[in-house]
């Protein structure tokens, strides 16, 4: 039977990205933020999963207001980093499982009734990408396998936190029900506090972040309830990713161990912040 080893909430910052890149880890700006990164690269290699689950949105990549599925699992074979207009990331393309990701979408559809867009081609942008750099480094090619999940939060209307958290349980389900003896984790990205426009860009709110922060680990059935107003106006108009690590929390157990956290201000203009879980037994 597959097992489930853990769940990780992080930022996807797109510089980060570009700081790994072009080796700038170690300059002055950067080197703060990757010395905290450090404790998820050891838990990585040491929890060893073979397929990793990430819950991510595409910034007008691969999807954009053509097309905008609310929920969306790639269930092709491999997916090749995205173009964002400085040429694709030199990162190496995600192999995918198809066979666990079509149970996913199976065990979501049938069982659980949630309508999930399946697609079998996409390219994969920093969303995705930066989360793997982060927690992986710079490898000839990923140690895990990868199933990308794909939340709308960038076109109104967005699921609820709610939705996101009783999905991550479901998928949870069917992880469980997965009948061959893989090790599964959950990267549940994006947030937190951050606005790239308006009068209000480069907004921070670090109270707000200390919330989700404690929320996500110790009262996720609370901040499931979480409003899209609140986030708007708390946390920024882009803070509303922070909802998809509602649905890494939602896949954990009740009760989990916090094993690394690291809060750090700023990347770019945004907050980073970082969460390695472990479901307690
Ligand atoms: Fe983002």
């Amino acid at each position: 039977m597959a097992k489930f080893v853990g769940g990780v909430a992080t930022s996807h910052v797109p510089s980060i990205g570009a700081a790994i890149d072009h080796n700038k880890t170690q300059e002055a700006y950067w080197k703060p933020l990757f010395d905290g990164i450090e404790p998820l690269r050891t838990w990585a290699a040491e929890a060893q999963p073979d397929v990793v689950i990430v819950v991510y949105n595409d910034h007008a990549s691969r999807f954009g207001l053509d097309l905008t599925p609310t929920f969306a699992v790639g269930a092709g074979s491999s997916f090749l980093p995205h173009d964002e207009g400085y040429g694709p990331r030199p990162v190496p393309p995600c192999v995918g499982e198809p066979d666990l990701a079509w149970h996913i979408v199976e065990s979501l559809v049938i069982n659980e009734e949630f309508d999930i867009t399946i697609v079998n081609e996409m390219t994969v942008d920093h969303g995705l990408t930066v989360p793997l750099s982060l927690a992986f480094g710079q490898p000839d090619q990923w140690p895990c396998r990868v199933i990308p999940l794909c939340v709308n939060v960038i076109q109104y209307p967005q699921p609820t936190a709610n939705r996101c958290y009783k999905l991550g349980k479901a998928i949870r389900r069917a992880i469980e029900s997965y009948p061959t003896d893989i090790k599964v984790a959950i990267f549940g990205t994006g947030g937190l506090s951050h606005q790239l426009q308006g009068e209000r860009a480069g907004l921070i709110n670090t109270p707000y972040d200390m919330k989700w922060l404690n929320g996500i680990v110790e009262t996720p059935e609370q901040l499931a309830q979480t409003t899209h107003l609140e986030l708007l106006t708390e946390a920024g108009s882009e803070g509303l990713e922070v909802i998809m690590w509602m649905i890494m929390r939602g896949a954990m157990a009740k009760d989990v161990r916090e094993v690394h956290r690291f809060y750090h201000v700023p990347a770019s203009n945004t907050a980073y912040g970082l969460l390695v879980l472990e479901d307690v037994e």
